[in-house]
């Protein structure tokens, strides 16, 4: 699943130079998990093959009216009811002026009169047929149509002129798209690497040294946040939870150890890291290769030692700009705690939950936190399902961001 899963989107590429960044839009679109339907004029072909985008959407490409070996009929009109939104990109003048006038010689043009979804276009021309007399009447008489107008951007035109016909980039366009379906989009192109469950510390091949986390809180952070278009790479420990958003890479860690091996690989290019997980403060000195028997044992002593810790070693080699965030679960002296762990561990906020409080503690499904930020100020919220905590954590972290 991914923010666009279950999302029905046709993909109209006309003829133009452009229409080799169509691919990356719809490999975005795909990746998304929407499904696409990409329709093609006969010009559009010249610039880019059929093949490469019936193989990244799934679906071969529609372009004529009829198959011309079986004679099947390519239905316009269904593909205007399947469709919750049709993007047009690249959009040439000929196309715009086509749609504007509602000459149907095609099918992406047929397509578009029968479309009963939402309609956007990203036109892509040279400069002086983006400032002709005609296109810009064809670009008003759609937007009076309805059609939402992806502007284009002024730099280096194909022909090697400077100025404005250059098709948006596809990452910007594929924002417009999630933000359509009403995503919030802040985290587009953001790296975030969170941390999450607990960590077993092994004695012997049947036994740890361990805590009560579920892992909850950071897999509903890691769901807002691949839900609002970051790339989400979740460290957890050992965890009986399953990730939705197919955005999120996860990546399973047993220790401490483990886990700050994987961070350490992960973190050092990450925009945001949340350090949710709670790890072990100390595990056993050795871990014996086969199973301690009791026998002739009346005490067993283990020695513990310290263990890394994950969140001030990325904070020690913390890169300007990047965002890391802590927790603290705390049964006393919350706040000043959780303040020391800011500064000791060089973090932007910690998320401050209290023992004291009910319904906050290990395996809920709700949680009461206050959001202490680096900078003095602090945020307290009531107690709340663990998906809304993560939408208020989130919210802190992408008000902080540049
Ligand atoms: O020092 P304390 O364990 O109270 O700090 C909690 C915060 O530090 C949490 O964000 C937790 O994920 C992180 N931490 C860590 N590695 C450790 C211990 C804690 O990343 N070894």
């Amino acid at each position: 699943m991914g923010i666009l899963s279950g999302k029905h989107i046709v993909l109209g590429i006309t003829g133009g130079i452009a229409a080799y960044k169509s691919v990356t839009l719809l490999r975005l679109l795909v990746k998304a998990g929407a499904e696409v339907q990409v329709v093609m004029t006969p010009a559009g072909k010249e610039f880019i093959t059929p093949v490469t985008l019936a193989a990244l959407s799934g679906k071969p490409v529609v372009s004529e009216f009829f198959s011309a070996n079986t004679g099947e009929w390519h239905s316009h009109v269904d593909l205007g009811l399947w469709a919750d939104l049709m993007v047009i990109a690249p959009a040439t003048a000929s196309t715009i002026g086509k749609m504007a006038n509602g000459i149907a010689d095609n099918m992406l043009v047929t397509t578009y009169l029968s479309a009963k979804e939402h309609v956007m276009i990203a036109p892509a021309m040279d400069l002086d047929m983006m400032a002709h007399p005609s296109t810009i009447r064809n670009l008003k008489m759609l937007q009076s149509d309805g059609v939402e107008i992806i502007e284009p951007a002024a730099g280096e035109l194909a022909s090697h002129l400077v100025g404005k016909g250059r098709m948006e980039e596809p990452e910007k366009i594929f924002e417009k798209i999630v933000s359509f379906f009403g995503h919030k989009t802040d985290l587009i192109g953001k790296k975030v690497v969170i941390t999450a469950g607990p960590t077993y510390e092994r004695i012997d091949p049947v036994r740890f040294v361990g805590n009560y986390s579920t892992g909850k809180m950071g897999f509903a952070i890691a769901e807002e946040c691949a839900d609002r278009g970051a790339e989400v790479v979740l460290v957890c420990g050992p965890v009986n939870l399953q990730t939705v958003n197919s955005g999120i890479r996860r990546v399973d860690a047993e220790n401490a150890r483990e886990m700050l091996a994987v961070v350490e690989k992960e973190a050092y290019d990450c925009d945001i890291a949340v350090f949710s997980a709670a790890v072990a403060d100390y595990r056993p000195e050795s871990c014996c290769d086969s199973k301690i028997k009791r026998e002739g044992m009346e005490n067993m002593t283990l020695k513990m030692v310290r263990n890394p810790d994950i969140a001030a070693t990325v904070g020690e080699n913390k890169k300007s700009g990047q965002i890391l965030v802590g927790f603290a679960l705390e049964t006393d002296h919350e706040r000043e705690n959780a303040l020391l762990k800011i500064r000791n561990k060089n973090l932007d906020m910690v998320v401050l939950n209290s023992l004291r409080d009910k319904g906050a503690c290990f395996g809920t499904d709700t949680n009461k936190i206050t959001i202490l930020d680096a900078d003095g100020s602090e945020s307290a919220f009531e107690l709340k399902d663990k998906r809304m905590v993560a939408k208020d954590i989130v919210d802190a972290i992408v008000s902080k961001l540049c």
